[in-house]
Order: C-alpha cells, then sequence, then structure tokens
C-alpha cells in the first residue's frame, strides 16, 4: 500500500425527517444564501421543509444554477453576497448546486486576481466561506469532498480544483427527497458512482486488499440496487442503498493508498463542454473504450474485478476481459445510457477537437501510470465512435 493521509471532516446526517436538525447546524443571526437549481426543490417538498424548518433566519434566495454549472451565474451569486453581506451559503440540490456552491464560496474571498484562476490556474484557495448541503439526488459525492467542477459558457471549457477550504460543514442526504428523480437522472447517478469507484479501483495492484473489496463492496451494492432505482426513484429502500454507495465512493476512503487513475472523467469533461452530454453518460462512452485500448496494462485488476464483481472465471484471460468489459457496458445500457458516440451524434470532427485540447493544454499524458498519451484518447474515442 502506498502512503496517504486520510482527512474528511463533513457531518453527515442521513434519511428521512431530519430537516428540523439544519437550526443546530448553522449559526445564529447567519445571514444565510440558499442555492439551488432549476426548481426541482419546489417539487419535491425539500424547499417548504427547509423554510419552515429556518423561520429564525434571514435567508436570501439565489436559484438557477445550471446542471453543469456555469461560472457566469456562480459570479451573480458571489455579487450578491458581497452586496448582501452573506455569511453562510447552503446548497440545497444534486452535484451541480454543490459544486457551485462550493465555487461561490471560494470565489467570494478570493483575492488574488480573478477568480477564474482558482480553476483555470489552480491558484491555492486560501479561505472559503462555511457551506452546508441538502442532497436531493446521488451521483457526485460533492456533499462530502472538496471538489467542484465549474463550466465556462464563454469558452465551453469545464474545469475542476479542489480545496479542504471548500469542505461541507454538514451535509443532509435526503433519499426521500432523491424519489421524485427522473428515471434518467437516478440512472446518471448511479453510474457516475460506479465509475468513481473504477477509477480509485482499475489501476494496478498495490497489494491494498482492503481497499479492494471497499471498492468492489460499493460495485456489488450499484449492480443490485440500481436497477431498482433506475425502475423506481420512489424507491426508498433502493434509494438510501444507492445515496450512500454513491458517497462512499467519492469521499476519500477508497483512495488511502491507492493510485487514481481519472482519466476517464478528464476525456468525459471534454464531450460535456463540447456537446452538453450529461456527465454521467460520457463516461458510459468512454470506459468501454478505454479498457479496450489498455487491457494490457489494466490486465490484473480486470481480471480480478471481472472475477469478483461479474463472476467471470472461464476462459483465457483475453476471454475473460473481454467478457467483463461486455458484462459492464450491459450494465449501462440495461440503465438506459448508451454508449456509442453515435447514439449522441458525435462524430470524428470531435474527437479531433479534445485531441487537439490536450495537446494545446501541455497535458502529454494522464491516468494511474501517465500511459494516455493523446493518440491513446483518439484510439479510445475511434473504438466507442459506432
Ligand atoms: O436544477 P434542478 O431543478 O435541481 O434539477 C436537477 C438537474 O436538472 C435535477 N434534480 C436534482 N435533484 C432532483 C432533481 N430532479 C428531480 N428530483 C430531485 N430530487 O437533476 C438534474 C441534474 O442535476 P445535477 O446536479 O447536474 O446532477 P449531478 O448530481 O449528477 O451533478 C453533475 C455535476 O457534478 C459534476 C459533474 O461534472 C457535473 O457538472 N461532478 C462533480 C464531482 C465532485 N464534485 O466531486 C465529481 C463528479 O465526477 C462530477 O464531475
Ligand atoms: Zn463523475
Amino acid at each position: 500500500m502506498d502512503n496517504f493521509e486520510f482527512f474528511n471532516p463533513v457531518k453527515v446526517i442521513f434519511g428521512k425527517d431530519q430537516l428540523s436538525k439544519l437550526p443546530s447546524h448553522i449559526p445564529a443571526k447567519s445571514k444565510v444564501l440558499m442555492i439551488y437549481g432549476g426548481g426541482s426543490i419546489f417539487k419535491n417538498g425539500v424547499y417548504t421543509q427547509l423554510k419552515e424548518n429556518l423561520k429564525n433566519y434571514h435567508i436570501v434566495e439565489f436559484g438557477g444554477v445550471e446542471p453543469n454549472p456555469r461560472y457566469e451565474t456562480a459570479m451573480k451569486a458571489v455579487a450578491v453576497i458581497k452586496a448582501q453581506k452573506i455569511d453562510f451559503l447552503l446548497a440545497v440540490g444534486g452535484g451541480s448546486v454543490i459544486d457551485a456552491t462550493k465555487f461561490i464560496a471560494a470565489a467570494a474571498l478570493f483575492e488574488e486576481g480573478d477568480p477564474w484562476d482558482i480553476l483555470s490556474k489552480q491558484s491555492p484557495v486560501k479561505s472559503a466561506l462555511p457551506l452546508g448541503v441538502l442532497l436531493t439526488l446521488p451521483a457526485t459525492g460533492s456533499e462530502m469532498n472538496t471538489n467542484s467542477v465549474m463550466t465556462r459558457e464563454e469558452t465551453h471549457e469545464k474545469l475542476a480544483f479542489a480545496s479542504t477550504k471548500v469542505f461541507p460543514q454538514f451535509s443532509f442526504l435526503l433519499p426521500d427527497a432523491a424519489g421524485s428523480l427522473p428515471q434518467r437522472q437516478a440512472a446518471n447517478g448511479v453510474v457516475d458512482a460506479f465509475i468513481h469507484v473504477i477509477e480509485q479501483y482499475l489501476t494496478y495492484p498495490v497489494n491494498a486488499p482492503l481497499q479492494d473489496r471497499f471498492a468492489e463492496s460499493i460495485l456489488q451494492t450499484l449492480v443490485e440496487e440500481g436497477p431498482k432505482v433506475y425502475a423506481n426513484p420512489a424507491d426508498y429502500e433502493a434509494m438510501s442503498n444507492i445515496m450512500w454507495s454513491a458517497t462512499m465512493a467519492l469521499n476519500g476512503l477508497i483512495s488511502c493508498g491507492v493510485p487514481g487513475d481519472w482519466s476517464v472523467h478528464s476525456i468525459g469533461h471534454e464531450l460535456t463542454a463540447l456537446h452538453e452530454i450529461d456527465h454521467a453518460r460520457t463516461l458510459a462512452i468512454v470506459l468501454p473504450g478505454l479498457w479496450t485500448v489498455l487491457k494490457n496494462e489494466k490486465k490484473e485488476k480486470l481480471l480480478q474485478y471481472g472475477q469478483r464483481v461479474w463472476n467471470v472465471t472461464e476462459g483465457t484471460d483475453d476471454e475473460r476481459i473481454t467478457k467483463t468489459i461486455n458484462q459492464t457496458e450491459s450494465f449501462f445500457n440495461s440503465l438506459g445510457l448508451k454508449t456509442k458516440l453515435s447514439d449522441y451524434g458525435v462524430g470524428v470532427e470531435t474527437i479531433d477537437k479534445i485531441v487537439d485540447r490536450f495537446e494545446k493544454r501541455g497535458w502529454k499524458a494522464i491516468g494511474d501510470r501517465q500511459l494516455i498519451t493523446p493518440t491513446v484518447i483518439r484510439a479510445v474515442l475511434m473504438h466507442q465512435l459506432k
């Protein structure tokens, strides 16, 4: 196992009828900016419960955060914070709202220049406003991690930053609120969480059996419970299991002492930036191609994953790996996620653009052992063309 440090201060409050505890987590007399998306919180009862429980607080509302949240919108929230002297942020919604809130928290106190530098130059975040979360969509793990991914409308760039300063102080995980998710978003959440685990597990062996088994147990739970929330997002029991799996998939625990890859995400973000394809769908496209192209480099972990998660035990190594990749792709398809670029109307010109972007950024190679060069990225995407 590799060396590691693990720190996660987020208080998680999970389940039904928990929002009466909200006031005990937000300092009295705070001026709260409640940040939300396109309006789902008005339909699933969360808004009403929140207003009821925070009636003694001064709350300013900021709605309209987009899926794949925009830098431009976030900067409008920063202006409201400065004008109204806001001192606490409350994110209510899915990963996009949480990510935007993290960026807003950092940008509001950023004095070293243009806040875009936090994303484009990875300028260090020295301080941030405190924030809390009400999670209504299991997927990203943003409710319990330090990451945020923002899109700049003007340039179609999608970039990430991470800072311990934007750890939420608390996160209410609300599986009942997630009951109003459309099937498509429920399925997206299952696949995003699945691939978060894969990015931290399916690399190369470093003799970390506990981490491997944590990862495999999350994958197995997603395989078992995912179809249930896809069939019926209001299945509270199944949604609870998916929500906790998604949080555990990306809160830092399973990455302790093991290499991470994250190339599926890096390539996927470009597909979202250029074509606005849902985040999880971009990952479902990229992963089968990446494994096919790198099946020798990832052989040991692919065989282990195939055996332990899909019970693939027979045939030559090559046959087992092919079967494992096919099983994974079929799992995504069974949740309604298509895995070919042509399914989304994306052609070879986009592949050229993505390769060009990686080259221009000077990213020579990505992935767990820096094996994924722009040439490999082209091969991966070409494999998924039709
Ligand atoms: O905007 P509203 O009206 O709230 O509707 C949202 C949105 O349209 C809707 N929704 C959320 N909860 C709902 C609901 N609809 C009905 N009932 C509910 N209970 O779902 C739609 C999608 O929401 P969004 O927040 O965009 O989805 P998700 O949680 O999948 O977040 C995706 C974003 O997170 C980033 C992605 O790149 C993408 O921008 N990621 C963040 C990560 C992190 N911070 O660690 C890691 C991930 O890999 C990912 O990159
Ligand atoms: Zn993701």
